[in-house]
C-alpha cells in the first residue's frame, strides 16, 4: 500500500499489477463451475449497495479515531447493531473494514477511501453511483440495448441534474471524488507549463484547473461550464477568487467558448455526447481558437482488446444516461477531423485516462 495514494507507482508496475489482476480472476473463472462464477458476478451488484450503505452511514468517518466495538459504533452511526453487523461482516470479507481479534471493527485501506477527508475520498462518488436516481437508470440497459438509445439524453440529463440543486451537487461532487483518481497521473504525463492560459471547457468544479494551476505557477486557468455550475465558483475555488489565477466564464459549449487561450482542456466531456454533438462541441472549441492554440481532450480511450478495461464500465454507464459513448483512438481521430482538428498523439498514463493533443488542422 502507498504511504500516499495521490503519489502514483511507475507505469510498468501498474501494467504489471493490472495484468495479475486480469490473469487471476480468469483463472478463478476456469476452475469453478461457471454457473458459481457467474453468481459471484451477480452478488457483486449487492456488494456495491452494501458499500453504497456504509458511505451514507459514513461508518468510515466514525471509525477514523480508532476501532470502536459493535453496540459504540452503532449509536454513532445510527444503526441497528445486528444489522450493521451483518453489513461489516460482508463488507469485511472483501478487505472494506476488519473485525479484530477482540471484535472490534477498525478502518483498512480500501475502507479510508470511504472517509471525506482522505486524501483521496471515493465517498462522494458512492454516494451518487449508489443514489435511487442512478440505479434506476441503470435498470433501462435493456432498452437501451434494444433500441441503441438511452431513455434520457445528455441534454435532459444534465437538465435534471440542474434542476435538482441537491443532486446536483451530489454529481458534481462525485466527479471531482473521481477526478481525484487520475489528477497525479494526468499531471506526471504532460507539461501544462508550457501553456500561458489554460481554459477547462466543461471544468465543472474546477478540480484538475486548480491542480494544474498549482503545479504550473506562471499559467493562468479559465472555468468554463454552464451558469448554475460555475455561480459559486469562488467558494470551492480558491484561484477563482480576487486576485486569484483563475477566470470563471459561464456559458454552454454549443453556443461559444472562450478565445484566445494557448490549450483548451475537454475531460470526460466527449465521452457524454453522441457523435453529432460531440462534433458540435469541437467546432465551437475550435472557432474560439488561435491556429497555434492545443486541444487536448482526456478521456478512457478504449483499448483493442478485450479484456476488463474501466472504458467498457462507463461506456454501458454513457448508454444509459446522456447516449455517449467510450471510444477508441481511432474513432476520436475520426471525431476530431471531422470537427477540422489533427489528432497528434495520444499518451497513455498510468491511470486509465489518456491524453489526446490535438491542433486546429490547417
Ligand atoms: C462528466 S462532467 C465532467 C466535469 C469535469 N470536466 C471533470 O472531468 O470532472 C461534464 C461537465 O459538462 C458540463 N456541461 C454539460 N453541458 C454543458 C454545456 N452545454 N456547456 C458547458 N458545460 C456543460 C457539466 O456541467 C459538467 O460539469
Amino acid at each position: 500500500m502507498l504511504s500516499d495514494p495521490r503519489k502514483s507507482p511507475p507505469r510498468a508496475v501498474i501494467r504489471t499489477v493490472e495484468r495479475i489482476r486480469d490473469v487471476l480472476p480468469s483463472l478463478h473463472r476456469r476452475l469453478v463451475p461457471g454457473h458459481f462464477a457467474l453468481l459471484e458476478m451477480v452478488a457483486a451488484g449487492w456488494l456495491s449497495q452494501a458499500i453504497h450503505a456504509a458511505a451514507v452511514l459514513d461508518i468510515a468517518g466514525a471509525l477514523a479515531d480508532g476501532p470502536r466495538d459493535g453496540a459504540d459504533l452503532a449509536r454513532a452511526v445510527g444503526a441497528d447493531e445486528d444489522a450493521l453487523h451483518r453489513l461489516l461482516r460482508l463488507l469485511a470479507g472483501h478487505g472494506i473494514f476488519a473485525r479484530r481479534r477482540d471484535g472490534r471493527y477498525a478502518l483498512t485501506p480500501l475502507a479510508q477511501a470511504l472517509r471525506a477527508d482522505a486524501p483521496v475520498s471515493l465517498r462522494d462518488a458512492v454516494l451518487f453511483y449508489g443514489s435511487a436516481e442512478h440505479r434506476d437508470r441503470w435498470t433501462h440497459l435493456v432498452d437501451a440495448v434494444r433500441t441503441g438509445r438511452p431513455t434520457v439524453h445528455a441534454d435532459t440529463f444534465f437538465a435534471r441534474i440542474r434542476g435538482d440543486r441537491a443532486l446536483g451537487e451530489l454529481f458534481e461532487r462525485a466527479m471531482v471524488s473521481i477526478d481525484g483518481l487520475g489528477q497525479e497521473p494526468l499531471l506526471a504525463a504532460h507539461d501544462f507549463t508550457r501553456y500561458g492560459t489554460i481554459v477547462d471547457i466543461g471544468g465543472g468544479r474546477g478540480a484538475l484547473l486548480s491542480a494544474i494551476l498549482r503545479r504550473a505557477p506562471d499559467c493562468r486557468g479559465v472555468l468554463f461550464d454552464l451558469p448554475e455550475v460555475v455561480a459559486d465558483a469562488p467558494e470551492w475555488m480558491p484561484e477563482a477568487r480576487p486576485g486569484g489565477r483563475c477566470t470563471v466564464v459561464a456559458g454552454s459549449f454549443f453556443d461559444s467558448a472562450p478565445v484566445g487561450a494557448d490549450a483548451y482542456l475537454l475531460k470526460h466531456i466527449l465521452h457524454d455526447w453522441p457523435a453529432e454533438r460531440a462534433v458540435h462541441i469541437l467546432r465551437t472549441v475550435r472557432a474560439a481558437m488561435s491556429p497555434e492554440a492545443r486541444l487536448l481532450l482526456i478521456e478512457l480511450v478504449l483499448p483493442g482488446h478485450i479484456r476488463p478495461h474501466p472504458g467498457n464500465y462507463i461506456d454501458l454507464e454513457m448508454l444509459v444516461h446522456t447516449g455517449g459513448r467510450e471510444r477508441t483512438e481511432s474513432e476520436y481521430r475520426a471525431l476530431l477531423a471531422d470537427a477540422g482538428f489533427t489528432l497528434v498523439s495520444c499518451t497513455p498514463t498510468v491511470s486509465p485516462e489518456n491524453i489526446l493533443e490535438a491542433v486546429p488542422a490547417p
